[in-house]
């Protein structure tokens, strides 16, 4: 049996969670939401890489023998340096989806929604800078989007007033595809789907870092797939939006 430390700004790393327990049923998991620090959106790197640090060493000290960075904020921000700070353990980030948008576009146009700290991360722009020759990529931050998850509003009129603000700049150039780049957006994902209409695709990476999790356990020698399954949720603020989000699930 592994033990999988996850951790995210607060409880949309769940969405990574939820895609990784599908594959690996029988481990054990610890789930850190970084409440009290939320959003990690408009923090410098500085800020997030400290905040890795210290939560890798929680999860390390509970006997995590892999993290998984289910931020794309804190992957763009961090995950160099704790790759380099602990290189003893294996570490899994996140990446936008833009690949496979790239290649599935008929419109020519692909719009990918995450937090400004994402979209400016050299990652983000490299894999831009690779595709963007092809086909025009246009970016838009989720504004408000984790404070509705965090707050547990997926749907209604505040939701949907929100989410139309951030997707329709984005339909109006023309995406047919839109990139989920943050982790707490699959949980407005029937929204985002209702506003953009059928011919619109979403697509989320976690399915793909699940997968990715599978082979980085198994390259590491790390048994799985023997235990029986567990899950410890902590929060560094109050545990009522982890609560809430995880009932969802
Ligand atoms: N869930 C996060 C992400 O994937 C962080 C959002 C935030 O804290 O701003 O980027």
């Amino acid at each position: 049996m592994a033990t999988i430390g996850i951790f995210d700004s607060g409880s949309g790393g769940l969405s990574v969670y939820r895609e990784i327990v599908k594959l690996l049923p029988r481990e054990h998991y610890l789930f850190f939401a970084d409440n009290a620090h939320c959003p990690y959106g408009e923090k410098p790197a500085s800020y997030i890489q400290d905040r890795a640090r210290t939560i890798t060493d929680i999860l390390s000290g509970l006997g995590a023998e892999v993290i998984v960075v289910a931020c794309n904020t804190a992957t763009a921000a961090a995950i160099a340096t704790l790759r380099a700070a602990y290189p003893a353990l294996p570490f899994i980030g996140m990446e936008p989806a833009v690949k496979p948008a790239a290649l599935g576009t008929k419109s020519g146009v692909i719009g990918v929604l995450a937090t400004a700290g994402t979209l400016k991360g050299s990652k983000y722009l490299k894999t831009r800078g690779q595709f963007e020759d092809n086909v025009r990529i246009v970016e838009h931050v989720g504004e408000g989007f984790v404070e509705l998850v965090e707050r547990g509003i997926l749907d209604g009129a505040e939701a949907e007033k929100v989410v139309r603000a951030s997707v329709e700049p984005l339909l109006d150039e023309g995406a047919d595809i839109l990139v989920l780049g943050c982790t707490h957006y699959p949980f407005l994902r029937p929204l985002i789907e209702r506003i953009a209409g059928p011919g619109v695709q979403v697509i989320d990476p976690a399915p793909a870092v699940a997968r990715h999790t599978v082979h980085v356990l198994r390259d590491s020698g790390i048994p799985t797939g023997d235990g029986p399954f567990r899950i410890d949720l902590y929060s560094s603020g109050s545990p009522d939006s982890l609560r809430r989000i995880f009932s969802l699930l």
